[in-house]
């Protein structure tokens, strides 16, 4: 393959990783730099700090142009254009935390003929204050709308690529665009601010679309509704489509939480209260909470009560424990007096740091043995391939909640088991089968 121009990616998190990987496999030769010397160190090691399916098979297969480093100069050695995949966590007030950004800025300093591209999620803004900060560097948004999970797919094959500057940088957007090209996506070429945007409104309005359908779950539970159902008509229209209609116990993760809490406070900053956006925070905050009337509508109290939650990660094929649904659960179902005991086949290890008092099992029968209750939480493929006779005879009251509609309740229920889950009729009603 001949050798493109060399890029620099700045930070090794999740979206840097794949970043890296994904240039790497297009033939440029990648510097990585990450501040944390242990990451850096296991990198070379050809160790992945992350779980993240077909990225350790990509690193090892382009090794050769990927490198991994500590030091800001080897990437400005030779990258004109520099990726800034830095976290941009949320700080008390809920805005976003730039301070990643502004040090690697601080760190590139200005030399001639470089840009900045942004695929860090910042705030609408952060660009055009860059530019006025460094008028040196040229600047690039580049947002990033890649899924943990699938995150090498979506990189490689995305439904566009969204490149945003401001007058008297087309050069670095060009180049940009060249970088892109052979993925053959749709590039979307706008300003700054519309591109940063983009992102920020794309992220809530998937988490609308997800507080919508958790809404109308709650009221299919009121009226005897089956919230599948009715998200199997709904998607069939075109103009709304199928996908993220899942009900459950809410949205988690590094990206939803924190973006719908900062565009919230974006538009709070200016004056403008951004109530729908209030509402779809608030919604899957009492979302994940949902489960526990549903357990205490079978077992009067949970005191002493013994509850299995299945799958801890935010989602299944990570181990990204951030904003999951479980943290909240598994402490309101310890303040309420139940023993939570827990299983996740990836995400134990991160887990067991922040859940000290949750006892993690080897494997999901484990989990269930004797427990009075159940609840899945991550729909993981292999519990849906659970012997679920062998499950009744293990719990100690064969009682699950499914928290993410995943099961096909028929044979859990005829195993004996009692099957609860989000907006789906507790007793199936027979005569509306046909
Ligand atoms: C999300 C976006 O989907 C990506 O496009 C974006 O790039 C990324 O955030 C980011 O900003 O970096 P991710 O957080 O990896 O990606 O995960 P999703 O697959 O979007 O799921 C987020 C949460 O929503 C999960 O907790 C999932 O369980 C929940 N969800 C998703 C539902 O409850 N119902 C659904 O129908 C879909």
């Amino acid at each position: 393959m001949a050798e493109k121009q060399p890029i620099g990616v700045i930070g090794a998190g999740w979206v840097g990783l794949v970043t890296a990987a994904c240039f790497a496999k297009l033939g440029h030769p990648v510097v990585v730099r990450e501040i944390v010397e242990e990451k850096v160190e296991s990198l070379n090691r050809g160790e992945l700090p992350i779980h993240e399916p077909g990225l350790p098979e990509l690193i090892e297969r382009n090794r050769e142009r990927l490198t991994f480093t500590t030091e800001i100069g080897e990437l400005l050695d030779g990258a004109r254009l520099m990726f800034v995949c830095v976290q941009t966590p949320p700080t008390y007030s809920g805005d976003a935390d730039l301070s990643a950004v502004h040090r690697a800025v601080e760190e590139i300093g200005e030399p001639d003929g470089r840009a900045l591209v942004m695929k860090s999620t910042v705030p609408v803004g952060t660009g055009r204050t860059i530019r006025r900060d460094a008028p040196g560097l040229a600047y690039v948004s580049c947002p990033e709308f890649l899924r943990e999970g699938t995150a090498v797919e979506d990189f490689t094959d995305p439904d566009r690529v969204v490149i945003g500057i401001d007058p008297g940088d087309e050069w670095a957007a060009e180049e940009v665009t060249a970088v892109y090209e052979p993925l053959g996506a749709p590039i979307v070429r706008t300003d700054l601010s519309s591109a940063e945007m983009i992102k920020l409104a794309s992220n809530a309005y998937l988490a609308t679309k997800i507080s919508f359908i958790n809404e109308i779950a709650n009221v299919c539970d009121e009226v005897g509704a089956d919230v599948t159902e009715v998200a199997r008509g709904m998607g069939m229209d075109p103009r709304i489509g199928p996908k993220f209609l899942n009900a459950g116990l809410g949205f988690g993760g590094s990206c939803f939480p924190k973006d719908t809490q900062a565009l919230k406070m974006l538009a709070g900053n200016i004056g403008y209260h951004f109530q729908l956006l209030n509402s779809v925070i608030e919604v899957n905050e009492l979302q994940k909470r949902r489960v526990m009337s549903k357990l205490t509508k079978h077992l009067d109290s949970l005191v002493g009560k013994r509850v299995a939650l299945l799958g801890l990660a935010f989602k299944p094929d990570t181990d990204d424990m951030r904003e999951a649904s479980s943290l909240v659960l598994s402490s309101r179902l310890e303040g309420e007096g139940a023993k939570v005991v827990a299983f996740d086949p990836v995400a134990g290890r991160a887990a067991a740091e922040l859940l000290p008092s949750v006892d993690m099992a080897e494997s999901a029968l484990d989990a269930l043995d004797g427990a009075d209750a159940a609840v899945l939480v991550t729909e993981w493929p292999e519990f849906g391939e659970l012997d679920w006779a062998n499950v009744a005879k293990r719990m100690a009251n064969p009682l699950l909640v499914d928290g993410r509609n995943f099961l096909d309740p028929q044979p859990v229920r005829a195993a004996g088991i009692t099957y609860e889950a989000i907006g789906r009729p507790s007793i199936p009603d027979r005569s509306a089968v046909g």
